[in-house]
């Protein structure tokens, strides 16, 4: 197969998703990588029908590799993920609309423009879990107990755009981190930041069946192939608080040949439309928004 990974330059040296690249061309493949954060590109040429048999793209949030799937996909190539899928989680302010909207548990989620708009979340939604919408690796993520706890944090949030606020879903301090590989699932246990005295090394576990059909549910509803999602386990179940496309795939065992896999089967299976691209077929249920 011929296949073209955007690498962006985050990535660079990274296992993800070099290793996977020097998997396929050990197999035969022929791999073209584009570094799209470290060239000029010339966008009206560069993306041709036939050109490759799938675009692959490790996204990094707020990188440019995206814009380049987009126009993959555009002109008819297959891509992995799907882009408008990545579209769908790469703004956690929307993955959360989705999400709430197909039934998955998500927290109820506020957005704010700046900080200052935070202070309008209602009082009965205390604690609150405030982070960055376009976030990653824990980045300006908050546990706010109380409403005059907001504006200490003004300054660090000033200027990481469009903010969320949740409230925060009590859980025993470490997240179950589903990693899913085209339909099978893997799981570790790791702390959670806002928990940062729970001494806990990540480790694997075993994938909880309420868990893994919540990690199924997030694939199909989103249109994910290659993912991960942060589950908390609270007294009602599992709640899924953050999605991520393409993520490190950190303890799976055989990662590099195991995605390598997927991408060779993605690229040749004719997928559906993530569900969220079509309108659902019963009414969506009015939010209220206070
Ligand atoms: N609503 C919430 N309630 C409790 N803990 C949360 C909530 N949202 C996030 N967290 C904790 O903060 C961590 C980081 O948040 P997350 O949304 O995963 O952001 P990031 O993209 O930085 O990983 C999560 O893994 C979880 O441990
Ligand atoms: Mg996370």
């Amino acid at each position: 197969m011929k296949l073209c990974f955007l690498v962006e330059e985050n990535y660079r040296y990274d296992g993800m998703p070099v290793e996977v690249i020097r998997q396929l061309a050990a197999w035969g493949h022929q791999v073209d990588v584009l570094r799209p954060g470290g060239s000029l590109l010339r966008m009206t040429d560069l993306v041709t029908a036939g050109s490759h048999d799938a675009w692959v793209l490790k996204t990094v949030s707020g990188g440019p590799g995206l814009t380049l799937l987009e126009a993959a996909s555009a002109a008819g190539l297959v891509t992995v993920n799907d882009a408008r899928a990545i579209r769908g989680v790469r703004d956690k302010a929307l993955a959360a609309a989705i999400g709430r909207s197909r039934g998955l548990p998500i927290p109820p989620t506020y957005a704010a423009a700046t900080p200052e708009l935070l202070a309008q979340t209602p009082e009965s939604e205390y604690p609150l879990v405030v982070k960055p919408a376009n976030g990653s690796s824990g980045r300006a993520v908050h546990l706010v107990a109380a409403p005059e706890g907001l504006a200490a944090l003004g300054p660090e949030l000033r200027g990481e755009g469009m903010l969320i606020a949740q409230p925060y879903q009590p859980n025993p301090g470490v997240d179950i981190k589903v990693y899913c590989v085209a339909g099978d699932f893997y799981a570790t246990e790791r702390r959670s930041p806002l928990h940062p005295d729970r001494p806990h090394p990540e480790r694997r576990v075993p994938v909880p069946r309420e868990v893994a059909a919540v990690a199924a549910q997030v694939g199909a509803v989103y249109g994910l192939d290659l993912y991960g999602l942060d589950v908390l386990l609270t007294p009602d179940g599992p709640v899924v608080v953050d999605v991520n496309d393409f993520p490190s795939f950190r303890q799976v065992p055989d990662a590099a040949a195991r995605v390598a896999a997927a991408v060779l089967d993605l690229a040749r299976t004719h997928r559906p439309s993530p569900a969220w691209c079509t309108p659902p077929s019963a009414p969506a249920t009015a939010v209220a928004v206070p």
